[in-house]
């Protein structure tokens, strides 16, 4: 496990308590990009979610998704604790597995991977990952990211770097270099103290 992933476990064992409590307010997009997911009328066997946390995606999927089978991955044993029991109503095809997203992960081809506000907190360690998310897209699949942009404000983004989160438009390029040029929305919060950004590429 790297020292990121480490940092990480550490951080989510408070965290994970209050997560679903707190995150609804900053955590802008999320149900927004499942909803667009939902109206491309594709119809998924398998979709994945990488840093799925506290499964609030995972539960949304799998009610937007009835006949999909749903894989949700984190490095956070005590967030997929809250994960497990967000998704007891859909146990049978909701899959857990606490390890990094990487490419040693081994969990086959999906037609749908979702990275919600989990990309911003790898660092360095995003390339493996986006390598490993185009190699595990069926062909035809659906990428869909919803994150962090960036901050005109310092001390923001020292504030949000000592919570593990990057703020520095460099997210984007690195996405655009593996999947191409989607359309990108990007949206301002609170009157401009951050920019976050939500996409769906293929
Ligand atoms: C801000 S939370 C987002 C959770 C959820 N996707 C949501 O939108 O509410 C980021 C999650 O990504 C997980 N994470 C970060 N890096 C990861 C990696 N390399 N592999 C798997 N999970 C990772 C963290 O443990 C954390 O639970």
């Amino acid at each position: 496990m790297s020292a990121n992933s480490d940092a990480l476990k550490r951080y989510y064992r408070f965290h994970a308590a209050i997560y679903d409590l707190t995150r609804w307010s900053f955590l802008f997009g999320r149900s927004a990009l499942i909803e667009a997911l939902q109206k491309m009328r594709l119809q998924p066997r398998r979709i994945l979610e990488i840093g799925c946390g506290t499964g609030r995606n995972l539960a949304a999927l799998a009610r937007a998704f009835p006949k999909a089978e749903i894989v949700g991955i984190d490095v956070s044993e005590d967030m997929l604790d809250h994960a497990r029991r967000s998704c007891a109503f859909a146990e049978d095809r909701v899959l857990l597995e606490c390890a990094p997203y990487g490419p040693q992960s081994r969990l086959g081809k999906f037609d749908i991977i979702v990275a919600s506000y989990a990309l911003s907190m790898m660092g360095e360690g995003v390339a493996p990952v986006l390598d490993t998310a185009r190699r595990d897209l069926r062909s035809g699949g659906a990428f869909a990211v919803v994150d962090f942009r960036d901050s005109r404000f310092g001390f923001f983004r020292r504030w949000m770097a000592l919570n593990h989160v990057r703020l520095d438009d460099g997210l984007l390029p690195e996405i655009q270099q593996r999947f191409g040029e989607p359309a990108v929305a990007t949206r301002q919060a609170y009157g401009g103290l951050w920019r976050w950004f939500s996409l769906v590429a293929s």
